[in-house]
């Protein structure tokens, strides 16, 4: 397959960018007088530290590449071609609604169009992979020329909602993927030091993502937000995918966890008071000092709090009698 032989071929590729956006960003006109800038139009990249977003590079070796053939190569094709024809029915549909809902209720027609946009490139990078195989679909015939069945307005409501959500289950997302490379390499998650390192890293982008978006609060609140509520809501509903795979997660609904993710943001805003303070450098690594040794306490606490034994079930089916999933 594509993914995996474009993983052998850049085996001498350094470093994948992950995420890419951080990359080069496109600065409006404006904005361009707050920010140190490259050159004209390009932003100079913030300073790295301890919670900005890494690039990442591995061991490529270690990845072998595959192959689709013989009769599952068919029904492979056949597979993209019903999936690519549905993301472009959802295409079609959203975009005529946000068309014709555009002067009655504008901010609702830009989010169908926004929708429809995300349709059409779903429907692209599956006719993308069917150009893997040297075939594609004629998408623009297909507008023309394909039946189209009529609804009511609720039942349109009724099957798309359907059709979304059964598509959010049934298809393979980014995390699933990994979740799927992890089941197929058990001894990545199936001994002691797994465990250790499960909790290891969930607890690290638990708390980046919590200080970071605490210290940008005014970015959340200006979207609708509530910045705790909506980090709190990230944080359980990742660890409970996480914990399908992953052999050990913390325990985030213990009633201490937030309460000592709270701690850490409370020490956090000192320490970066202390930043734009004025004091004297000397002066701010003194006062800095004792906050800092709370935080490592305070993350060792997190640490140390009584994981949840988790995993998959596929993996260690004696999980089955205690988890719900
Ligand atoms: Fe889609």
């Amino acid at each position: 397959m594509k993914p995996a032989a474009k993983l052998a071929g850049s085996r001498r590729v350094a470093a994948v960018a992950r995420p890419a956006r951080v990359n080069s960003v496109r600065v409006q006109a404006t904005a361009a007088g707050e920010f140190k800038m490259m050159r004209s139009g390009v932003k100079e990249a913030s300073e790295e530290s301890l919670l900005t977003p890494r690039f990442y590079t591995t061991d490529f070796e270690e990845m072998e590449p595959e192959k689709i053939s013989g009769p599952a190569r068919k029904i492979f094709i056949e597979f993209l071609e019903r999936s690519c024809t549905a993301e472009f029915s959802g295409f079609l549909l959203y975009k005529e609604l946000g068309r014709r809902l555009k002067s009655i209720n504008p901010v609702v027609a830009e989010i169908f169009t926004l929708m429809s946009r995300d349709e059409a490139r779903h429907a692209g990078f599956l006719n993308k992979a069917m150009s893997d195989f040297n075939l594609a679909l004629d998408l623009g015939f297909l507008t023309k020329n394909r039946k189209y069945t009529f609804f009511k307005p609720k039942f349109i409501f009724y099957a798309t909602y359907l059709s979304e959500k059964i598509g959010y289950w049934r298809y393979i997302r980014h995390g699933d993927f990994f979740t799927a490379i992890l089941k197929a390499q058990p001894q990545f998650v199936n001994d002691w030091q797994s465990k250790l390192w499960s909790r290891f890293f969930c607890l690290s982008v638990y708390i980046t993502m919590y200080l970071n978006d605490h210290q940008r609060d005014a970015f959340y609140s200006s979207l609708g937000l509530n910045t705790t509520q909506f980090n709190q809501h990230v944080i359980i509903e990742t660890n409970n995918s996480t914990a399908r795979i992953f052999p050990e997660v913390p325990d985030v609904e213990h009633p201490d966890f937030f309460k000592r993710m709270d701690e850490l943001v409370a020490l956090n805003n000192k320490v970066i008071a202390l930043g734009s303070s004025g004091l004297p450098a000397p002066l701010v690594a003194l006062a800095r000092a004792p906050l800092i040794e709370r935080m490592v306490a305070g993350v060792a606490q997190l640490f140390f709090m009584t994981p949840l034994r988790t995993g998959s079930v596929d993996l260690e089916p004696e999980l089955k009698a205690q988890v719900v999933y």
